[in-house]
């Protein structure tokens, strides 16, 4: 008979060490940042590996313009800047999102309106009208954990409502919908290079567009003098800016974008192992009673950056989500985890009261009592999600995730004792 670990047993087997480390890193990895040393530590121009970088970006995505910075954060700002977005503006965005997706809006003292988002995560089109008025200028999506967003629809009513289209793509790189690639819907879209990131160079970000005055916006916004001085013709309105550009200067290191550069090349292979992974713990782990997986429509490419169980008490005599997750780490199964920052963006200080980091912000009008987004409030406090691992050999260890899931399952009634 066997006992949970939580209960003083012993843990299910799982292997030592850590359970998923990203970006992989291999000699080839080394080399080539290595080499970048030797070549340039700074790179004021688009030139050398960030010209490099930015080149390979715009021929994986198949857009105009690709242009670097140095976090995914920037990336935003500078996107919400690009489009024109100015104090007073209101930008439709999902109600539960990694903050940085709406953040820099109050930096131009714009206005986030959060949308009900669907049992996916994704912003619910739906609810996406109801929110619109005169004030509204954009519409920001999140592919929540690499699974892409209902672009149709929400392009469809971007279109009807005359407003710009934008994507946080930084979940999903390389995820897409019959063939189209997340960064591409829209006018412009922003993705993070960050440690964890499908694509990652450790830190950084990109903004994709295939507007040509964007893309000049974007690198006055974030690339004063050097860039600005060579890339923007004389003849645009704002080529006079060009030194001092908007004063901010947001550019990559060029160590991140070579890292960035090498993890490009293997993207799509990562995203493959991935694929046959999450195939394999969504088929098992949807036999888990208490555990729901979503299924992942005809035609999508999903990124796996996370994938999320939603976890049903209903099914487990009402034990609580925190001591079903306990008894899952108790078996040493680390990677299952429960989101603490990417949450509900009503419930963070910075929305609640904008005004005190921003005095005089123009939110007043929009206030978001608990309950507001009842699909995200309860979505994500019943989501419970691993990591996809990539390589043939970590089947292993998956199962062995799948195994602590259905134990705990099967042994629920003696943690509601
Ligand atoms: C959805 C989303 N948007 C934006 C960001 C911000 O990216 P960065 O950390 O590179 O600034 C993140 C980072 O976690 C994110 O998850």
């Amino acid at each position: 008979m066997t006992t949970l670990a939580l209960l003083g047993g012993q843990p299910e087997a799982i292997a030592t060490g850590p359970h998923f480390s990203w970006p992989p890193i291999d000699d080839v990895t080394r080399a080539r940042v290595a080499a970048q040393l030797d070549t340039a530590v700074s790179i004021p121009g688009r030139s050398g590996i960030v010209a490099e970088l930015e080149d390979a970006l715009k021929g994986y995505f198949g857009v105009r313009h690709a242009i670097t910075t140095c976090s995914g954060t920037a990336a935003l700002h500078a996107t919400y800047a690009a489009v024109r977005i100015k104090a007073g503006d209101e930008v439709i965005v999902p109600a539960w999102t990694f903050h940085a997706t709406a953040s820099p809006l109050f930096h131009l003292r714009a206005v986030p309106v959060l949308c009900e988002t669907g049992p996916d995560g994704n912003i619910d089109p739906a609810r996406v009208e109801e929110l619109i008025t005169p004030r509204t200028r954009a519409l920001m999506v999140t592919h929540l954990w690499g699974r892409p967003a209902g672009m149709a629809q929400l392009a469809a009513i971007a279109d009807a409502h005359d407003l710009v289209l934008l994507e946080d793509g930084s979940h999903a790189h390389g995820a897409g919908i019959d063939g189209k690639k997340v960064g591409t819907f829209g006018l412009a879209s922003a993705f993070s290079l960050n440690g964890p990131k499908p694509l990652s160079g450790g830190e950084g970000g990109f903004v994709l567009s295939n507007d040509d005055d964007t893309y000049y916006r974007v690198l006055m916004f974030a690339h004063y003098n050097k860039r600005c001085r060579s890339e923007i013709p004389d003849s645009h309105p704002l080529a006079r800016y060009a030194v001092t550009g908007s004063g901010l200067k947001l550019r990559i290191h060029p160590l991140a974008a070579a890292l960035a550069f090498d993890q490009l090349h293997r993207l799509d292979g990562y995203l493959a192992g991935r694929a046959e992974i999450a195939r394999y713990l969504t088929e098992h782990l949807a036999q888990v009673p208490g555990l729901d997986v979503t299924p992942v429509p005809e035609g999508v490419i999903h990124s796996w950056y996370g994938l999320t169980l939603t976890y049903r008490p209903d099914e487990l005599g009402g034990l609580p989500i925190e001591r079903f997750h306990q008894a899952l780490l108790a078996e040493g199964a680390s990677e299952f985890d429960r989101s603490g920052s990417t949450r509900p963006l009503h419930e963070l200080p910075l929305y609640r009261h904008p005004d005190r980091l921003f005095p005089g912000h123009p939110q007043h009008h929009r206030q978001y009592p608990p309950g507001s987004f009842p699909v995200a409030e309860h979505t994500y406090r019943h989501t419970i999600k691993l990591p996809v691992w990539h390589r043939e050999q970590d089947l292993a260890l998956a199962d062995q995730y799948v195994r602590v899931a259905a134990k705990v399952s099967d042994h629920h009634k003696e943690l509601l004792a």
